[in-house]
């Protein structure tokens, strides 16, 4: 296990860490010994389930100091608050469905419940469990209400769960988990939740290809857009494109899982919601230029994913269209180009980050290079649909990332989840280089 840097933060920090019943209670252990290790004051709040996987000796071995698990001990010195009013940052780790329920509900039923409640400090949440247990609509419900209310959520990972199961679920790492106690630290003692600054503070923690890569975008507010958008030309017939939303969903869902507040403007798709992640449903390019440009001003990245149709009817009828009446000619007017006007009213300052997608069937870089000048947008994904094992409809991608200083990355053929993580690599990359660019 790595040791926490040296200019650590936490020196003298009081952090208050809840363990609550999971497997993978045990790797609360090692995030006290960071804590502690990097100058902390820590007290654990174990709950009743969280007792069952590791005892408190454990804990006050690495802390020094005693574990709590009871609301009904020490009543005078109101142990049910004092904890929680005392901490400058609370973290649970690992936080069942149960738990995440509890506080997203405002329970208190225990002395986790009563501290998180006393607790006016930040918040973060590192979720483990069962795969269809983070998936069901209660806890997603759960999360995006902790969400809204500025709790951090971090992880949960996907790879191998109790019992043989594989998906979403897994506890972070702790070296993550540090990581975002430490982002939320600091984003409290300078008062500002800036992206960048959250960035550089941030680790680089887990590095397996389909694990988050650590809570990097703690503190950033990002749009996505993801979908094709449906141009009506009848009451049942629209103009539409091949886009599924994979890869837009795909990005959501990561930047999510890496600490980033994410509003998701999807046109219609039968794609389930990412946890954590707000959802903003629309159908046609209008409707989605609406959804954008509210939030223009209120966000650090907007990504373009989506597949806008670049043209809508000019009429449309009100009536199904009849065969036996002939071909209809159809008119088509322009749709706003959502991504050049955000660059456009953007204009030399350098928020948000506008990351758009092209995708292209012949000498798609130099085209990508072009719109990315046209666009006025940062960084430009370029999509070859032209392949028929990457692009629409299936679950892998291959992109180059192009940036506006000139820079290029490749992505080699991965999933969309993968491809969407190392898009979001060069989106950090982009908030923590030079400003103005
Ligand atoms: O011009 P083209 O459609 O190839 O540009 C693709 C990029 O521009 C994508 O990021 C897409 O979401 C965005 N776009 C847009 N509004 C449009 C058309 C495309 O924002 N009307």
């Amino acid at each position: 296990m790595s040791r926490p840097p040296a200019d650590t933060p936490l020196e003298g920090r009081r952090v208050l860490l809840g363990v609550t019943g999971g497997i993978a209670a045990y790797k609360a252990a090692l995030l006290a010994r960071l804590l502690v290790q990097a100058g902390a004051e820590v007290d654990v709040v174990l709950t009743r389930g969280g007792g069952h996987f590791v005892g408190p000796a454990t804990f006050e071995g690495i802390t020094g100091r005693a574990v709590r698990s009871e609301v009904w001990e020490d009543i005078a010195a109101g142990t049910h608050v004092a904890l929680g009013r005392a901490a400058e940052v609370l973290v649970v780790y690992p936080a069942t469905a149960h738990t995440l329920a509890r506080l997203a509900h405002g329970l208190a039923d225990d002395l986790l419940a009563t501290s998180a409640l006393a607790a006016t400090c930040p918040v973060v949440v590192a979720p483990a469990m069962h795969a269809e247990m983070w998936q069901h609509p209660a806890t997603r419900d759960n999360v995006d209400l902790l969400t809204r209310r500025g709790v951090r959520l971090v992880g949960p990972a996907e790879g191998p769960l109790m019992g043989g199961d594989e998906g979403p679920g897994r506890l972070v790492d702790p070296e993550v988990a540090f990581a975002a106690v430490t982002a939320a630290l600091t984003d409290a003692g300078s008062g500002t939740g800036s992206a960048a600054r959250t960035a550089t503070a941030a680790p680089t923690a887990t590095a397996a290809p389909t694990a988050p890569s650590g809570p990097d975008l703690a503190g950033c507010r990002l749009v996505v857009t993801a979908g094709g958008t449906r141009e009506a030309l009848d009451p049942v017939r629209y103009l539409g494109n091949r886009s599924s939303g994979r890869m837009g969903f795909a990005l959501a869902a990561a930047a999510a899982e890496r600490g980033g507040e994410v509003e998701l403007v999807a046109a219609p798709t039968e794609l389930p919601t990412p946890p954590g992640v707000r959802r903003t449903d629309v159908v046609t390019a209008r409707d989605m230029h609406a959804a954008v440009t509210a939030r223009r001003t209120e966000v650090d990245v907007i990504i373009k994913a989506a597949a806008v149709a670049d043209f809508r009817p000019e009429q449309v009828a009100p009536r199904k269209l009849k065969k036996d009446r002939g071909a209809p000619a159809v008119a088509l007017v322009p749709n706003p180009d959502i991504l050049a006007e955000l660059g456009a009213a953007r204009g030399t300052a350098d928020r948000p980050v506008l990351v758009g997608f092209a995708a292209e069937t012949d000498t798609a870089e130099d085209n990508g290079r072009a719109k990315l000048t046209a666009k006025g947008a940062d960084l430009l994904v370029v999509n070859d649909v032209s392949a028929t094992d990457a692009g629409f409809e299936v679950d892998d991608n291959r992109v180059v990332v192009l940036d506006r200083r000139g820079g290029r990355q490749e992505v080699a053929l991965a999933s969309k989840r993968v491809v969407a993580d190392r898009i979001l690599d060069a989106v950090v990359a982009w908030l923590e280089g030079p400003r103005g660019g």
